[in-house]
C-alpha cells in the first residue's frame, strides 16, 4: 500500500532566517496513529502546514498519498486531508456550528441535502450533536475544539492532521479528545498524524512517536521504545509520562 505520508530531507526557513525545520523524514502509513511530539518552537506545526499544503515547499520531497506535493491540486489536498489549527477561532468563521461545519461539503458543490446529512453524521462521530444551532462565541474552548474536528471530518478525509488538539483542555477534556481521536482512527481508519507537547495519553493511542529538537527527528519509534527513552525526552525539553515517570521512580 502506498503510505500517507513519506517526507524526506524537509527543510523549512522562514522569511527572517529562522530554521524551522532541518532535515525531517517522515513515513505515515495508511490507518497509522502518528505522533509529532516536541515542545514548543520545535517545527511541528511547521511539518504540518507542509503536509497540508499551508506552506509552500521550499528544501526536500514530500509526497502525499504517493502523490508529489508540488504537483498536488490544493483542491485534492483540502479533500482528502483534514487539518485542525492549534487554536480553534483561526479556522471557525461561520455565525452557528451548523453552518461552519457545513462549509467546507457546500464548498465542494455537495447538494444541500448531502451537505446536511454530513453536518449530522460529523456533529454526531465527535458528540456535538446538539450544537448544530449554537453561535460559535457561545462555545467553550473545549466545544470549540470539537466543532473544528467536526468541520475535518465532514470532508471525510482519509487522513487528519491535528495541531496540539488537547492543548488547552482540563486532564478529563484531553482523556476525551485523545479517546474520540483513537476511534476515529481505529474504527474509520482514518491516519492520524498528531501534534502535541502533551505526553501523558500518548502512550495509549499512537503506533509510532516522532520526537523533534530543533527542526530535526532525533527518535522515532513505538511508544514504548520512545517513553524508555528518559535522557532523550528530557534533552528535547520534555517530562516523562505521568505512569512512566512513576514506574522509573519505583525502580
Ligand atoms: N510565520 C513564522 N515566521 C517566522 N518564524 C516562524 C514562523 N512560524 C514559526 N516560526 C519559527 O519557526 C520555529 C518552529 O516553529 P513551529 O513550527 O511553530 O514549532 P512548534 O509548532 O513545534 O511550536 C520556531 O523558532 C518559530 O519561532
Ligand atoms: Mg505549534
Amino acid at each position: 500500500m502506498i503510505p500517507a505520508v513519506v517526507a524526506k530531507n524537509l527543510c523549512h526557513t522562514y522569511g527572517e532566517g529562522t530554521r524551522a525545520l532541518d532535515g525531517v523524514d517522515i513515513t505515515v502509513r495508511g490507518g497509522e496513529f502518528v505522533s509529532l511530539l516536541a515542545s514548543n518552537g520545535s517545527g511541528k506545526t511547521t511539518l504540518l502546514k507542509l503536509m497540508s499544503g499551508l506552506l509552500k515547499l521550499q528544501d526536500g520531497s514530500l509526497e502525499i498519498n504517493g502523490e508529489d506535493v508540488r504537483r498536488l491540486k490544493q483542491e485534492k489536498l483540502y479533500r482528502t486531508v483534514g487539518v485542525t489549527f492549534q487554536n480553534p477561532d483561526d479556522q471557525l468563521f461561520g455565525s452557528t456550528v451548523g453552518e461552519d461545519v457545513a462549509f467546507g461539503p457546500r464548498n465542494m458543490g455537495l447538494a444541500e441535502d448531502e451537505v446536511q446529512k454530513r453536518v449530522l453524521r460529523s456533529l454526531s462521530i465527535v458528540g456535538a450533536e446538539g450544537l448544530a444551532g449554537r453561535a460559535i462565541h457561545h462555545l467553550s474552548y473545549g466545544q470549540k475544539k470539537r466543532v473544528a474536528l467536526a468541520g475535518a471530518m465532514a470532508m471525510e478525509p482519509s487522513m487528519l492532521l491535528l495541531d496540539e488538539p488537547t492543548a488547552g483542555l482540563d486532564p478529563a477534556g484531553e482523556a476525551s479528545i485523545m479517546r474520540l481521536l483513537g476511534e476515529i482512527n481505529r474504527k474509520r481508519g482514518v491516519t492520524v498524524v498528531l501534534a502535541t507537547h502533551s505526553i501523558d495519553m500518548l502512550p495509549l493511542f499512537a503506533d509510532k512517536i516522532y520526537v523533534l529538537k530543533s527542526g530535526r527527528v532525533i527518535k522515532h519509534g513505538d511508544p514504548e521504545a520512545v517513553f524508555t527513552s528518559h535522557e532523550l525526552l528530557e534533552d528535547a525539553g520534555l517530562r516523562l509520562p505521568y505512569v512512566s515517570s512513576l514506574i522509573h521512580k519505583m525502580k
